[in-house]
């Protein structure tokens, strides 16, 4: 919910109490360099321990609610036959409206099996945006990822309320082109997450819907972060202003032929799962099921979280579950914005993402700024984000960097975590971070692995600037903070 107060404020209001709280500390300005040297200026590679606010992802790292932990307490740990499936089918039922679900132990999980069985070298692979697991899963596989994204999508700074949707027009030519034959489905991501968690609206994926089935393409729908997408529907497509988040979950669920997801977003649990109402598509996927990840009925998930996963589903309808982040967001990026810190907008439903190339104009992607910013972050005010831009791609073959396309820190919103000082604080230190960006400067890789470098990839500061950002920072604060 976001209130108007009587001074005109207008703020996130929190629609739920909190009964159980996790410890943290803010480390002064000086241990937080000597954690940023030992992580090799990566973030991912930070001890939770020495950081403050955790936003480097919303995966797996939001507050639970009293009923999903009580409902764990009531598993049922059957290898086979679990009741604890039961209920999870259900839930999938009732709010997703599909017959068939298949368990994995999380997102990416999903997309192996997706990809091993539905993608054939060749194939192309249209979608709004790729997530990083999804390029390097369909890749492996050996099709082309194609995203069809419209004009404006990579705009950081704009107004347009679904900056997730398919450019229909490129659909249609990519089919006439390769022929549907050679067009393994179409991938829906609700709320983009590497352009911002931009939605995509009801009419874009009727439209993106209407033409996959003129084809007989499957569409593939990633609902990691459904409720979020439904929301921002609720909120910005007029046409849709009255229904329900229920309604809309379904409707999305109605235009879609398998639905996979990582429970870790908008369920609140861990784990995974792929859903359809294609018997033929269940049959297929099935058998593998058990080579991946665990038999048909727990996927590699333990029962207690597949128990939290059939409440957190039925949660996700709520419009302040669905929107508890969303609002928090809003605030973060309203705050940036009016300090002059080029935010990304229209905010987003997964965090608030800061444009890199805006912030640290001097440096070029060779010096990976997003890596830098999201370092810098951490060095004053001990909030982790995470690096969205070319640390994030894999190389060319021939050894080249690619570019990308966006060079975002990410500061990921966990659902009902953190607090709307939280955000005013987090406002504060990157604003007083930008007002001193000159300070800045880049970075390059010590360790570079061969995929996915962004986990484990260690750097070095091109030159002392750490040092002196640290050294300002304390003239400002002091020695304790
Ligand atoms: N799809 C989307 C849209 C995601 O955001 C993620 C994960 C996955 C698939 C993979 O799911 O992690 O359960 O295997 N996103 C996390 C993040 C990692 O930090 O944004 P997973």
């Amino acid at each position: 919910m976001f209130v108007r107060l009587s001074d005109g404020r207008e703020i996130p209001l929190e629609s739920h109490k909190v009964r159980i709280v996790q410890k943290t500390a803010l480390a002064p300005a000086a241990e937080r360099l000597s954690a940023m040297r030992e992580a090799g200026f990566n973030t991912f590679l930070l001890k939770s321990r020495d950081v403050f606010l955790d936003m480097l992802t919303d995966s797996g790292t939001n507050a639970m609610s009293d009923v999903q932990l009580a409902a764990m307490m009531v598993s049922d740990d059957a290898y086979a036959g679990s009741e604890s499936f039961e209920k999870l089918v259900a839930a999938v039922r009732d709010v997703f409206g599909y017959s068939h679900v298949l368990p994995v132990h999380q997102g990416r999980a999903a997309e192996h099996l997706l990809a091993r069985l539905f993608v054939k070298p060749g194939d192309a692979v249209p979608m709004n945006y790729h997530f990083t697991t999804t390029r390097a899963h369909f890749e492996m596989a050996g099709g082309e990822v194609l995203e069809l994204f419209g004009p404006h999508a990579l705009d950081t700074e704009s107004d347009l309320p679904f900056k997730g949707n398919m450019d229909t027009a490129r659909l249609e030519a990519l089919v006439r082109e390769r022929g549907a034959a050679r067009v393994a489905f179409v991938r829906m991501e609700a709320t983009t997450n590497l352009i911002g968690g931009q939605p995509f609206s009801l009419e874009n994926l009727r439209a993106v819907r209407a033409i996959a089935a003129a084809h007989g393409i499957p569409v593939v729908l990633d609902a990691s972060l459904i409720s979020e997408n439904a929301y921002l529907i609720r909120q910005r497509e007029p046409a849709e202003r009255s229904r329900s988040i229920a309604e809309i979950i379904r409707e999305i669920m109605s235009l879609s032929d398998i639905m996979y997801l990582s429970g870790r977003k908008s369920c609140s649990v861990r784990g995974g799962l792929i859903a359809t109402s294609d018997p033929a598509v269940y049959a297929k996927i099935l058998p593998w099921l058990p080579v991946f990840e665990g038999f048909a009925t727990y996927g590699g998930m333990s029962t207690k979280e597949i128990e939290a996963m059939a409440v957190g589903i039925r949660e996700m309808t709520d419009s302040d579950v669905a929107g508890s982040s969303v609002e928090l967001i809003r605030y973060l990026v309203g705050r940036l914005v009016a300090r002059g810190v080029p935010a990304l907008t229209p905010a987003g439903g997964l965090g608030c993402h800061v444009d890199a190339h805006k912030f640290l104009p001097h440096l070029g992607s060779g010096s990976y700024p997003a890596g830098a910013l999201a370092a810098a972050i951490f060095l004053c005010s001990g909030v982790r984000s995470m690096e969205r831009g070319t640390i994030s791609m894999e190389r060319a073959p021939d050894g080249r960097e690619v570019p990308s396309d966006l060079e975002l820190a990410r500061l990921a919103v966990p659902r009902r975590v953190y607090t709307v000082s939280h955000m005013d604080y987090v406002a504060d230190r990157l604003a007083w971070l930008h007002a001193r960006r000159d300070l800045v400067g880049g970075l390059a890789f010590v360790e570079e692995p061969p995929v996915l470098r962004f986990f484990f990839g260690r750097l070095r500061a091109e030159g002392d600037w750490p040092e002196r950002l640290v050294g300002e920072f304390r003239k400002e604060f002091g020695e304790s903070v």
